[in-house]
């Protein structure tokens, strides 16, 4: 049995709801003989409104040592804008080298979708999460003032496109379709778009079995909502694959439901699984929150670490469940009630 020592880390707002919820799940799908220790870490605006910290190193180090990292959601308005996006999710996502931002998009029965006719989506986003417009790499000049300049300069490497182009390319041939679709916007972007383009086409090579595409990231958008189902797996930069899975997630059930694994397929890091949502404060306290798409993350967490059929059961109980799921219900019933299928 492979034992299961994960860092969790509820965050802000909703988060804490959501989070318990996703580990009675995780403990509820496990068989007996696979033991789960959890340990959890106070990181988020109460902490940095007390101490100021948003993620000191030693509790970097410490976070190291797990399995993988479940976290909830970060961000409050008490805080400025940045400080934990920035200081605390962007940092964990850098330093445990998460080049896989994977974001699975699927459309379950009986959920809301603004596109007409129900089409059949089931597509998966490989986001790079390391680099692109999110390395912090800019500047401003005569700030506040009316000549103010403010440059924020997109990093692309050939090392860390091509291992994330490759990653999109193995998951795409595991799949039926084995159909893989790299967004960009290269007739703008002529710089970072023929790296991502050229590498695109070189990694392609070696999959022959696997059938390519390329849109540029306008358009795509409008595919995303007039035909989602030509869509297998994509992938994007960080900050378009930011754009594009919210879309996603709007089109198929809702912001509620939107998964997310931040990977590091080495192994040299623990992976850290995340819903897309935030941290909700309007609606933090209330029940209110559907725990959902953090569910479906555990299933994501699961999968990375080798239990292969336990992630399945928790999809499949959150599919049985949304097919059925009374209008009005508060977090912790949904929670149950998808404990109890899994379990079951
Ligand atoms: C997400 C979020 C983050 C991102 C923010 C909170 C830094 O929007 O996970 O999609 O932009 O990646
Ligand atoms: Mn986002």
């Amino acid at each position: 049995a492979r034992n299961i020592d994960l860092a969790v880390i509820p965050g802000d707002g909703i988060g804490q709801e959501v989070v318990a919820q996703g580990l009675k799940v995780l403990s509820a799908v496990l068989p007996q003989d696979v033991k789960l220790e959890t340990r959890q870490y106070d990181l988020g605006a109460r902490r940095w409104h007390e101490t100021g910290e948003t993620l000191p190193d030693a509790e970097l180090e410490r976070l190291k040592e797990h399995d993988a990292i479940l976290l909830g959601a970060i961000g409050d308005p008490s805080v400025p804008s940045g400080v934990l996006e920035r200081g605390l999710l962007l940092k964990l996502r850098f330093a445990f080298d998460h080049y896989v931002n994977l974001r699975p998009s699927k459309l379950f029965p009986n959920t809301a979708t603004p596109l007409e006719g129900r089409p059949d989506i089931d597509f998966v986003v490989v986001r790079e999460g390391t680099e692109g417009p999110y390395v912090g790499n800019g500047g401003s000049l005569r700030t506040g003032t009316p000549a103010e300049v403010a440059t924020e300069v997109s990093l692309n490497t050939a090392y860390g496109v091509e291992r994330v182009v490759r990653d999109a390319y193995e998951r795409a041939k595991a799949r039926p379709r084995r159909k893989l679709t790299l967004v960009h916007k290269n007739n703008v972007l002529v710089h970072a778009g023929h790296l991502w383009k050229n590498l695109f086409d070189q990694v392609g090579r070696e999959y022959p079995e696997v059938t390519t595409d390329y849109l540029h990231v306008d358009a795509a958008t409008i595919f995303f909502v007039t035909d989602p189902a030509r869509f297998d797996v994509i992938v994007t930069d960080n900050l378009f694959g930011d754009i594009l899975t919210d879309l996603a997630a709007a089109v198929t059930g809702g912001i509620g439901l939107a998964a997310s694994g931040n990977i590091n397929p080495t192994g040299d890091f623990p992976s850290m699984f995340e819903p897309v949502h935030g941290s909700a404060p309007d609606i933090a306290g209330t029940g209110k929150a559907d725990p959902t798409a953090t569910i479906l993350s555990v299933a994501l967490l699961l999968r990375h670490l080798g239990h292969e059929p336990e992630a399945t059961r928790v999809e499949d109980a959150v599919s049985a469940d949304l097919a059925e799921r009374p209008a009005a219900r508060t977090t912790d019933e949904t929670g149950d009630a998808i404990a109890v299928r899994v379990a079951g």
